[in-house]
């Protein structure tokens, strides 16, 4: 009998660790629980995926685009309940306004082309963020979107659109406050639940998984309540080359944390873990 050779171990797409099997493999093999309810995807690096071509950002936002679509369809695909997107966020009005209205253009138009697809297979859409400062049309084309989907039960994708966490969660305070002043509220009654029920996200878990592109490794003032105990992957390739793969690898990385909440893990982890 002879020896085969050693293979040299295959690693994730991130290089970040060694993987033996292939995406669908993988998926196959993650029990269930360990497939995030919500995945929350920070799609960054659109600009420099345009600019290390030779073009113009707004080539690398035409480019996303075809990422989303992959992503929705790998989202429905891995049994993900919710996806959400960070499309805009309220800092990104800084840009120049040829970029700006680039990006709300090609939002609008992706959901009217898409709408009546992503209906008909059951997705719900709906959008967080201050409407407040959209342009007619992209702000027509997200009500329609959220109106036609209200009571479809498949992947809830959520758009975060002229989202800011720290606006959030000022508007927030501002509600409860007011109600304080009116009398309608005791301020002892405030508690993580009450203010979770006064955020964009009220009735969406809260996100398992955040995903960014484009290897950045922070925030970027993203769901900074919801995601308190979220599992963090940073994929460092720009979210136009963001594919079906790199979302199941993102998945299979999900599945390989130990996620605590502060406590520990298991009665034998108790005895060792520090
Ligand atoms: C993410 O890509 C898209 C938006 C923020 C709208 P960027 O446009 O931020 O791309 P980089 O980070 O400049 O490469
Ligand atoms: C975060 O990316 C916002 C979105 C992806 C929509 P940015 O590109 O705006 O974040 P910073 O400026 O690098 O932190
Ligand atoms: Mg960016």
């Amino acid at each position: 009998m002879t020896c085969s050779p050693t293979k040299k171990k295959k690693l994730c797409r991130f290089n970040c660790c060694s993987v033996s099997n292939t995406p669908s493999a993988l998926m196959n093999r993650i029990p269930d629980p360990a497939v995030p309810t919500h995945v929350a995807i920070i799609m960054d690096g659109n600009g420099r995926w345009a600019i290390g071509r030779g073009l113009g950002r707004i080539f690398g936002h035409r480019k996303g685009v075809e990422a989303v679509r992959r992503t929705v369809d790998a989202a429905r695909e891995s049994g993900v309940r919710y996806l959400t997107l960070f499309a805009f966020s309220s800092e990104n009005w800084r840009r120049p306004a040829d970029e700006v209205n680039g990006i709300m253009e090609l939002i609008a138009s992706f959901i009217e082309r898409e709408l009546d697809n992503y209906h008909r297979q059951n997705m719900r859409f709906q959008m967080i963020g201050e409407r407040h400062g959209l342009g007619p049309k992209v702000l027509a084309a997200l009500t329609r979107a959220e109106a036609q989907t209200r009571d479809n039960t498949g992947l809830h994708v959520v758009v975060a659109i002229n989202y800011g966490a720290r606006g959030e969660l000022a508007s927030a305070m501002r509600v409860l406050a007011r109600k304080v002043a009116e009398g309608a509220l005791d301020p002892d009654a405030i508690d993580e639940t009450m203010v979770g029920e006064h955020l964009d996200t009220f009735g969406i878990p809260d996100p398992d998984l955040v995903i960014r592109t484009s290897g950045e490794q922070r925030l970027s003032n993203f769901m900074l309540w919801q995601a308190a105990y979220a599992e963090l992957v940073f994929i460092p390739c720009n979210w136009p080359d963001f594919d079906r793969d790199m979302f199941f690898e993102a998945l299979g990385e999900y599945a390989r944390r130990n996620r605590r909440f502060g406590a520990v893990s298991s009665p034998q982890a108790a005895l060792t873990d520090f």
